[in-house]
């Protein structure tokens, strides 16, 4: 058997589409254009990356896309104020702060000093708690983008065993608690998790997001399992992979996301419909 892909590439473009005529109905209504500042400070060259994405994003929609590229020698102090200044502006409904952040500014900080109803990231705890507690506000984007996928391809999740494996703020916590609300079984693996390939051979759905290339091995997954792969690493050869061995992964699973073209365009889609759904509130 090989799996069916989970196309998020031709799902986050259709979303995009959707942005763009709702965006062009608000303005030609005298509404606010729907405004997103991204900061980005240094050099790191896959953020440099994932910023460019966004903001061609932003301008693919028609929304006003506010651009910061700092030095790394920016201070805590000066980006601090930077989002103070932004939080006030009423052309601005989204700050976003890519991350990684250099080692001399504490991304804690800068996340809490975010007006947490700009919070288009959904990492400030006032939007983390919304999401735990079943009062969903600003969602992180890539659970909330493997969600949107999940659905618009007609899965259902109720009830499955789901196991996340990453521990992180940015995917793996909120993909338990997306799951959770949806009610699958959630088991959520990390680095001191005992016998993990036990743990994903369970698995109904994988939702993996730990950066290392291949980390997951293709016989580990559970015939007609659906594998989400959040990942994506730069190889020696330039070329990019996911953190599951896909070839062999696709044997065995009923669905599969791809790497680039899976998980990727549906967070940056999930950034703007965050936007969106700020400037319209
Ligand atoms: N770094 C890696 N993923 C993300 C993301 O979704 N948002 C931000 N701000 N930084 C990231």
């Amino acid at each position: 058997m090989s799996a069916n892909i989970l196309d998020g590439k031709a799902i986050a473009a259709e979303l995009r589409a959707e942005i763009k005529q709702e965006v062009a109905q608000l303005v030609n209504q005298g509404k606010t254009q729907p405004g997103l500042a991204v900061i980005l400070v240094g050099e790191n060259p896959a953020s440099q990356v994932y910023v460019r994405n966004k903001k061609n994003a932003c301008k693919e929609v028609g929304f006003n896309d506010v651009a910061y590229d700092l030095p790394a020698s920016t201070s805590q102090v000066e980006l601090l104020s930077l989002i103070d200044e932004l939080n006030q502006r009423v052309d601005v409904h989204g700050i976003l702060v890519q991350l990684p952040l250099p080692d001399h500014i504490s991304a804690e900080t800068v996340i809490e000093r975010i007006n947490p109803l700009k919070d288009v990231d959904g990492f400030h705890p006032y939007n983390v708690g919304r999401l735990a507690t079943r009062m969903t506000n600003l969602a992180p984007c890539t659970p909330h983008g493997v969600m949107t996928m999940l659905a618009k391809t007609g899965i259902p999740l109720r009830g499955l065993n789901a196991v996340v494996v990453g521990a992180s703020n940015i995917v793996g916590i909120p993909m338990a608690l997306e799951l959770l609300n949806v009610r699958a079984t959630v088991t959520v693996c990390h680095s001191a998790t005992k016998d993990l390939a036990q743990k994903v051979s369970e698995a109904d759905l994988v939702v993996v997001g730990v950066g290392i290339p291949n980390m997951v091995k293709g016989e580990w997954i559970k015939p007609g399992a659906i594998v989400i792969d959040v990942g994506i690493n730069r190889l020696d050869d330039g070329k990019l992979c996911g953190d599951v061995e896909f070839d062999v992964a696709k044997e065995k699973a009923s669905w599969i996301t791809p790497v680039p073209g899976g998980v990727g365009p549906m967070t940056i889609a999930t950034l703007l419909q965050n936007t969106l759904q700020v400037a319209k509130s």
